[in-house]
């Protein structure tokens, strides 16, 4: 019996040959399955997982996720504990470090981001180019890309202060960049950084500062702010992550890869579900209209957005810490009306056969960006704020491939098209 535990038999009933393959922490490596013929030149046994449902891609460190129970953790710390106690810089410290910094150190590294917060001018005439109309996530992804254009030796990934340059850079000029998309699209003039104020209260007055001196942001937006930011820091392999590692395992430098992950983030089934959710809050109108969106969604017409995840099958801890924050926010701002229909939608829809079948919970965006519109942040620029929390999380999980053995992630296929046929001169084709 104990002989047997950590490893799988498996018959092949094509054959009748038996094979033994290791099972180490819960997983068989696809590659053990490659023995599995049916004769000498045939391939071997492939394993098809499409959208990654059941396939562990990489071993890491830095974040666990118990989807079953809501459990989040970044580096073995309750995302509930550094939501309440932490910050922004700390955690993006301890997500790509391992390990909290001692004071010394997190007045270095919070020096080293403040002070890397401004752009090269250039690269703002490269922010003037995009129509007026254009979507700050578009902005975002190719702003984030050209930065690599600025720092060529991001490409020298083995030279460790060069690799620290970029950690520092790409957090610090993220902000910014999302600040300027912004500015850009309403046509105001640019808000440069301002090195006194926190990381979160410098983006918001990149965001909002007009004609004063000194930019003040009110402690509790700010302090909102700096939360939001901590619950999207990281959480593990998700599309953009998983985007983030691809590109850095062709050794692209962080930049270009990072302009990918931030690409993967845009769409609505990922990043762009904050914003899709206010949309579709605006769209319901009101709390009686509920009972008639749920139907929908469950006809299958309507997708309750910020709802459902691949991970959670039950509450996201992070939109539990969201709610709450929610009512410090409208302390300051005023309640936002919106915010009844997202808890009559999660009402019913928890109530509901179908959801809970589905193991359907709101994830962390059904209420951030509730949040974000009363703090007076416009919906186009929701995901924008996401991939600025974002950043830490890639960054940790680049950093942790490449400090260690990689290959370059290169998925087989399926092949289903046709055999091999002979061309056809177009005016023999029927
Ligand atoms: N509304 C209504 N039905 C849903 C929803 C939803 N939001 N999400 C899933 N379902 C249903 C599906 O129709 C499917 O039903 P079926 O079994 O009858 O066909 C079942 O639940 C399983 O759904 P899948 O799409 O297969 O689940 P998957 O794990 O692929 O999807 C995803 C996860 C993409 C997040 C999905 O739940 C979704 O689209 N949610 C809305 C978008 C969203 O909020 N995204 C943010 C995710 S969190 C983040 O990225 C920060």
């Amino acid at each position: 019996m104990t002989e047997n535990q950590d490893t799988l038999t498996i018959t092949d009933n094509r054959t009748g040959r038996t094979y033994e393959v290791p099972v180490t922490d819960g997983a068989v490596r696809a590659m053990d399955l490659r023995q599995i013929k049916t004769h000498e030149s045939d391939f071997g046994l492939l394993s098809y997982d499409p959208a990654f449902k059941n396939t562990a891609n990489v071993r890491s460190r830095v974040t666990y996720i118990d989807g079953d129970v809501g459990i989040l953790r970044y580096r073995g710390y309750p995302i509930e504990q550094l939501a309440e106690s932490s910050s922004f810089l700390e955690v993006a410290y301890l997500l790509i470090n391992g390990d909290l910094p001692d004071a010394g150190q997190l007045d270095q590294w919070v020096y080293d981001i403040t002070h890397h917060t401004f752009i090269h001018e250039n690269l703002k005439q490269f922010m003037d180019g995009f129509h007026h109309d254009a979507h700050p996530m578009g902005m975002l992804v190719s702003t984030v890309g050209a930065l690599s254009t600025f720092y060529p030796e991001a490409k020298d990934l083995d030279e460790a202060e060069a690799r620290y340059m970029q950690i520092v850079r790409l957090i610090a000029k993220m902000p910014t960049l999302a600040a300027f998309a912004y500015r850009h699209s309403i046509g105001m003039r640019y808000a440069y950084p301002d090195n006194d104020l926190s990381f979160a209260g410098n983006f918001l007055n990149m965001m909002w500062k007009t004609t004063e001196l000194k930019y003040e942001p009110d402690p509790v937006l700010e302090r909102a702010m700096d939360v939001l930011l901590i619950l999207h820091a990281d959480h593990e392999q998700n599309c953009s992550t998983t985007t983030m590692r691809a590109i850095s395992s062709s050794d692209a430098d962080p930049y270009s890869a990072a302009a990918g992950a931030t690409a993967a983030l845009y769409g609505p089934k990922h990043g762009g579900a904050n914003e899709a959710v206010l949309r579709m809050l605006d769209r319901i109108g009101s709390v009686d209209k509920v009972p008639e969106a749920i139907q929908d969604a469950k006809d299958g017409e309507l997708r309750l957005m910020g709802f459902g995840h691949r991970v959670y099958k039950t509450y996201d801890p992070r939109a539990k810490i969201v709610q709450q924050l929610a009512h410090e926010v409208f302390e300051v701002t005023g309640k936002n009306p919106l915010i009844d229909i997202a808890v009559e939608l999660e009402r019913i829809a928890l109530e509901d056969e179908y959801f809970i079948e589905r193991k359907l919970y709101p994830n962390v965006d059904f209420y951030s960006g509730i949040i974000l519109k009363a703090i007076g942040i416009p919906t186009s620029m929701f995901t924008v704020i996401f991939a600025t929390g974002r950043t830490p999380g890639w960054i940790a999980h680049w950093n942790e491939m490449i400090s260690g053995a990689y290959k370059l992630g290169r998925p087989r296929q399926l092949y289903t098209g046709a055999t091999k046929r002979d061309f056809v001169p177009l005016n023999q084709r029927t």
